[in-house]
């Protein structure tokens, strides 16, 4: 596997780009086309028997679980306990082996990952690992390898690991909603197929809204603070935002539940930190434009990141408006990260930092 930038200038950007033929394979490992139906091979893992899911992770895989959590909770009625892999380890929580256990990683090698999958094995619980690097630790000590088929990711942030990611545990909440009767066949073919549909839309996104990113972001790089909204999937969706911005334009950004801005940051709201609002027009929406009005109200900048629904409905004036397609809920958090993946990587350019190889981040941190 020869690993190059191709005709781009960063492994990032062009990691950014790859994502709808990699998130094409990772879903051909996982769905039967021919069928619209879900083939997850996760026998060693038992989610129709499952009383519950353990999630644990660090970073970006940690925000790809926090998504999976609405996924389980929603489509597989699994409930489902999350926690950075550094907490879990040490929380000492009670678990049972009749729980499962789901690890993220993309390198498989994260010591907190590690040691809190070690963790739930001393507990009894079954394990899967959701990896990219199929060769690793944490797939070894795993029960059922998921692996996520991205390829090689060079960038130290991730990009194309955390949409692959996303497909995966997607993939794997109708699966477990399909053995626990809370998802029909009917509903898991249409489910199945806006997940077919995911690729092409992130090619046409992708090229959509590059000018509009490219310029957004000169202005964002002028900015020390910026605040992320959303709620629902957008809700880990904002601080994958945040992050993204931070470990690579070494911009302060915050990522927040849209409906916990009165309790804190609307202290912060002025005319020099944009805030950027992540609100597809889904069963959220409403709530999340009157958290935006809260906003507007205080003479805050909005970047709104929406849909062609969306912005139809809101008439609250923004800074900029990125008008994405309307796509199903189940892609939406998919979608959704190309804008915030963009945005980051443009400011980091813009602000001539080392984008692949930012300041004090590891690829992969093997050590506590
Ligand atoms: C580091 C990387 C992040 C990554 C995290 C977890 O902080 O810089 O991009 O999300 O580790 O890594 P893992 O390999 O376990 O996904």
């Amino acid at each position: 596997y020869v690993v190059d930038k191709g005709n781009h200038r960063h492994f990032m950007e062009k990691e950014i780009y790859e994502q709808p033929e990699v998130i094409s394979h990772a879903l051909s490992h996982y769905v039967d086309f021919a069928e619209n139906t879900i083939s997850t091979n996760a026998a060693a893992i038992d989610f129709k028997a499952a009383s519950g899911l353990a999630i644990s992770a660090c970073g970006t895989a940690y925000l790809a679980g926090l998504v999976g959590k609405y996924w389980f909770e929603r489509y597989a009625r699994l409930p489902v306990e999350i926690d950075v892999a550094s907490e879990f380890r040490y929380r000492e929580m009670p678990l049972s082996p009749s729980q499962a256990a789901l690890f993220i990683s993309q390198s498989g090698e994260t010591a907190d990952t590690l040691a809190s999958l070690r963790y739930c094995r001393e507990n009894g619980l079954k394990i899967g690992a959701v990896v990219n690097v199929r060769e690793s630790t944490i797939a070894r000590e795993s029960d059922a390898i998921f692996p996520i088929m991205a390829g090689p990711e060079i960038g130290v942030a991730s990009t194309k690991a955390f949409t692959c990611q996303l497909a995966v545990l997607a993939s794997l909440a109708i699966g477990a909603g399909k053995a626990r009767g809370t998802v029909s066949a009917d509903e898991e073919r249409a489910l199945v197929r806006h997940l077919a549909e995911m690729p092409r839309i992130m090619s046409r996104v992708l090229n959509l809204i590059q000018p509009q990113m490219e310029s957004l972001s000169r202005e964002l790089s002028k900015c020390k603070d910026v605040l992320y909204l959303g709620r629902g999937t957008s809700f880990p969706l904002a601080m994958e935002g945040a992050l993204k911005l931070k470990e690579i334009s070494y911009i302060h950004a915050e990522g927040y539940a849209a409906g916990e801005l009165k309790h804190g940051p609307i202290a912060l709201i002025d005319e020099n930190m944009p805030v950027i609002v992540i609100a597809p027009f889904d069963r959220f929406f409403e709530k999340t434009v009157s958290n935006m009005q809260e906003v507007a109200a205080r003479g805050g900048r909005i970047i709104f990141i929406t849909d062609e629904a969306g912005a139809a409905a809101s008439k609250l004036p923004t800074m900029a408006t990125i008008i994405l397609p309307v796509v199903d809920e189940i892609i939406a958090p998919m979608i959704f990260s190309l804008p915030i993946q963009l945005l980051a990587y443009h400011t980091a350019v813009f602000m001539g930092t080392d984008v692949d190889q930012p300041r004090n981040l590891a690829k992969s941190v093997t050590v506590e």
